[in-house]
């Protein structure tokens, strides 16, 4: 019960990676809040199974996350996890799809962090689920998708400068592949990715879990502003 005084607000926990940091979050006796966009049955799902309070709202939208970010009250722990991830020729991508890749994975983290940081105590803090990407981009196709987790570097950096004097701390943490609905180990990109990588697996939502509570717990309370990979070597 590590966290059991604690209020988390993870935006984007209805599957996958969030849903591992949820479930994690729950069983070590936090208060939990996620927000999702479309994944009703699965968000009603994870509520039920966890104890944690299910928002529908959209990460892409400004005025929708800061409203759900404002009205949870002050936040103790805030993880921005939601994520699209858009593939293909930069010549013919659709550039409405990139748009909305960017205010989920850009826009949405920004402006969450800022507005979870307004009224969160002294030592709160703020973790966002970037990729090793950022560091290291071996295949074509995925300029856009990386051009959205380097910028959470910087985002990171700035408001490390920012948050620091009341004792917040941000970190980005980077996994490499990830079994999950957007990169699934039995699906066709999986070999591909399996190269890269030293030890030839893919992560499992939990392992990323594991590494989001180290660095809310109080042992990392010196660590902010860094990027902290989990890619079983794909960046190396
Ligand atoms: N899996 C990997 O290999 C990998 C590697 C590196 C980084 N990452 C990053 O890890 C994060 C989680 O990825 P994942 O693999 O778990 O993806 P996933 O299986 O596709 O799950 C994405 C989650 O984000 C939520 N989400 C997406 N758009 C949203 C929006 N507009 N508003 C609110 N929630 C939204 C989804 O909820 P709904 O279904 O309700 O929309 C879902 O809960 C992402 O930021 C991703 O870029 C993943």
């Amino acid at each position: 019960m590590a966290f059991s005084d604690r209020k988390v607000f993870v935006v984007g926990g209805s599957r996958g990676i969030g849903a591992a940091i949820v479930r994690r979050f729950a069983a070590a006796g936090a208060t939990v809040i996620f927000t999702y966009a479309a994944s009703v049955t699965a968000a009603v799902q994870l509520a039920g199974e966890t104890g944690a309070q299910a928002l529908q709202a959209d990460a892409g939208v400004r005025d929708a996350l800061i409203a759900a970010i404002r009205d949870a009250g002050p936040i103790d722990i805030f993880v921005y996890n939601a994520g699209l991830l858009v593939f293909g020729d930069p010549l013919t991508l659709d550039a409405d799809e990139v748009d909305r890749m960017i205010d989920v994975n850009v826009r949405g983290a920004y402006f969450g962090s800022v507005e979870a940081s307004r009224l969160m105590p002294e030592g709160g803090r703020i973790l966002v689920i970037g990729s090793d990407t950022a560091d290291s981009m071996p295949f074509p196709g995925l300029a856009a998708y990386v051009l959205t987790k380097a910028a959470m570097q910087g985002m990171a950096r700035g408001l490390a400068r920012d948050l620091g004097p009341r004792d917040i701390t941000i970190n980005v943490i980077q996994p490499g592949p990830t079994d999950t609905d957007m990169n699934p180990a039995d699906g066709p990109r999986a070999a591909g990715m399996l190269g890269p990588m030293a030890i030839k697996r893919y992560g499992t939502a939990d392992e990323v879990a594991s590494l989001t509570l180290y660095l809310a717990g109080p042992q990392a309370r010196g660590i902010t502003g860094a990027m902290h990979t989990i890619d079983g070597g794909f960046a190396a």
